[in-house]
């Protein structure tokens, strides 16, 4: 599979432009969610908490931990991690508007005491060494033009033993030539590169980071995800407002790919030796 790199400044510029059409409306997670029962009928909104419940219960921090989000979106992981756990959450975030959108989140869920982020690109980590007990990223390594290297600014920014635990997508098993051009659209679109599980544990090595623990959480997040966001465009598609709204909403059908198991999501936990 051929993969466009994505570009950092051109994916900050794509989700500016996300931030400002979407203002209040899109909630404050950018992530799948998770289902703890693939059959459940929780809405996304609520299984998207899940998620960033399931990745901090890995993260083993408390009150004054340091942690850092690495690909924060508009603060909504950090925020709910801050306010679950007591800990000090940084984060960063290559668009600048979604930093404006989430310090004013901050604000208002009065946690700016605990919470604060940062313009920066995760490939140069504006960070002194050892600056945090722990880290997290939450689908954002996939916009990242080497993998590797934002593992090792993440062990650089990591005290000894500190953890880090991220979600990625992956593809399982090779993708049928059908459904390739669905997937490529898709990853394309959304300016990533797809990993395979088997990539992990040398790009951590070369990192510098101890693999802990490598789950396949696609029977949780990925169909019923795709398949509700399809059903939400379907509702939005309805009340917008702007044709730009609509241009950046409608190119991409969710629903094609609720139907490609070969499309999966992993959760990797790893630590600074
Ligand atoms: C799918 S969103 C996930 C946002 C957030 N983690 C969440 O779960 O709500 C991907 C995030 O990665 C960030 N990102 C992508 N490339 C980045 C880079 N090179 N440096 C810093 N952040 C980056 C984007 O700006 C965006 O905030």
């Amino acid at each position: 599979m051929s993969q466009r790199i994505p570009v950092p400044e051109e994916v900050g510029r794509f989700y500016d432009q996300f931030t400002v059409l979407r203002d209040d409306t899109s909630g404050e997670n950018m992530h799948f969610g998770y289902w703890d029962n693939p059959d459940s009928d929780i809405p996304l909104s609520e299984a998207a908490d899940r998620l960033t419940d399931v990745m901090t219960d890995r993260l083993r921090i408390g009150r004054n931990s340091r942690v850092l989000d690495v690909g924060c979106g508009v603060g909504g992981p950090a925020l709910r991690i801050a306010r679950r756990t007591g800990a000090q959450v940084t984060g960063i975030s290559i668009s600048r508007e979604q930093i404006i959108r989430a310090d004013a989140l901050a604000a208002s869920a009065g946690l700016t005491h605990l919470a604060e982020f940062r313009h920066a690109d995760a490939m140069r980590l504006p960070f002194p060494p050892e600056s945090f007990d722990a880290a997290i990223a939450v689908e954002s390594v996939f916009h990242m033009p080497d993998r590797t290297q934002v593992l090792g600014e993440i062990r650089q920014a990591l005290r000894p033993g500190g953890r880090l635990v991220l979600t990625d997508f992956v593809e399982r098993a090779p993708i049928p030539a059908a459904k390739r051009p669905i997937v490529d659209r898709y990853v394309e679109h959304f300016m990533m590169t797809l990993a395979q599980v088997d990539d992990y544990p040398p790009m951590l090595r070369r990192a510098g980071l101890r693999l802990d623990e490598i789950l396949d959480i696609s029977e949780h997040t990925v169909r019923q995800t795709f398949s509700r966001v399809s059903q939400q465009i379907d509702r939005t598609r309805q009340s917008l407002e702007s044709e730009s709204e609509a241009e950046l909403v409608e190119q991409f059908d969710h629903a094609d790919m609720a139907d490609i198991p070969e499309f999966g999501s992993v959760l990797v936990v790893a630590h600074r030796p």
